[in-house]
């Protein structure tokens, strides 16, 4: 698998850089990103958004390119046929995956035929506030993509809220495997997927955040870690890794940032 290319453990995050800033309070938390597998007529280039403050969220801006995006001229507005829950959603393989408001329901949104191509329930998911992270949000449900492909980490009734893991088939939305962590998901302001490994940051509002925990899904295994984290604007809803430009993605406080990664490569020989 090439995607597998580059993989190895996170050892650093670089500072914040600005490419927006939302105008409207709708904007405060939301979600901005690209696709690392685009399939035609979307491309690399292709950069989405979507303002998550509200009750009835279905506005999915496209953007050509990052110019684009940056000038705040959107190249199509797509209309979702269901409303979306918090922060979590992300593009994939030409899809928007999702939580469907008030529910554990995933659902996988096909942007180029704009219908529902998937649905399916995340067993026994909390939602709506169960177990959120730290700064709530009902940020229940959050979807993950990295070089092995699509995941999601929620929390149950029997993990009694710790970080649950498990990775989805991108086609159907089933689950394929599922970890169970021992960190809880309300000790924590967010997390993200890079190599099958679980990072969390402790802080969506302190300016001098960490990454304090990481959990490997390949030896099944976590530990604390410490690499520092900038939540510039000091109120961070949104965080995701794209496995193809191998930055992170982040929303604070009206403005979408990225953040650059160094990984420590792993030996290319090893048996992934
Ligand atoms: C995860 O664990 C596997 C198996 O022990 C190891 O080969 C790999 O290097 C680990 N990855 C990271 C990012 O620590």
């Amino acid at each position: 698998c090439p995607t597998l290319a580059g993989c190895g453990e996170l050892v650093w995050v670089g500072e914040p850089a600005t490419f927006r800033k939302a105008d409207t309070i709708a904007g405060k938390y939301g979600v901005w990103m690209r696709d690392p597998e685009p399939i035609a007529p979307y491309t690399h280039d292709s950069t989405w958004r979507i303002d998550t403050v509200g009750s009835d969220i279905r506005h999915v801006f496209e953007y050509d390119d990052l110019d684009q995006f940056m000038k705040g001229y959107p190249s199509k507005v797509y209309v979702l046929p269901a409303s979306i829950e918090s922060t979590g959603a992300l593009m994939y393989r030409g899809a928007l995956y999702f939580q469907k408001r008030r529910s554990r329901t995933l659902l996988k949104y096909d942007v180029k035929t704009e219908t529902i191509s998937a649905q399916k329930d995340l067993p026994h998911a909390g939602f709506q506030g169960q177990f959120p992270y730290s700064w709530g949000g009902y940020t229940d449900i959050d979807l993950a993509v990295d070089e092995r492909g699509l995941w999601v980490t929620y929390s149950t009734n029997k993990a009694r809220g710790a970080i649950v893991i498990s990775k989805l088939n991108p086609e159907t939305l089933e689950v394929e495997q599922t970890w169970e962590t021992k960190i809880r998901k309300q000790s924590v302001a967010n997390s993200f997927m890079i190599c099958g490994t679980l990072y969390t940051v402790n802080s969506y509002v302190s300016q001098n955040a960490a990454i304090n925990y990481a959990y490997n899904t390949t030896s099944s295994s976590g530990k604390p870690v410490n690499i520092a984290f900038e939540n510039r604007y000091k109120y961070n809803s949104m965080i995701d890794y794209n496995p193809a430009e191998k930055k992170l993605f982040a929303w604070d406080n009206f403005n979408m940032v990225m953040y650059d990664v160094k990984l420590a490569k792993i030996n290319r020989n090893e048996n992934l």
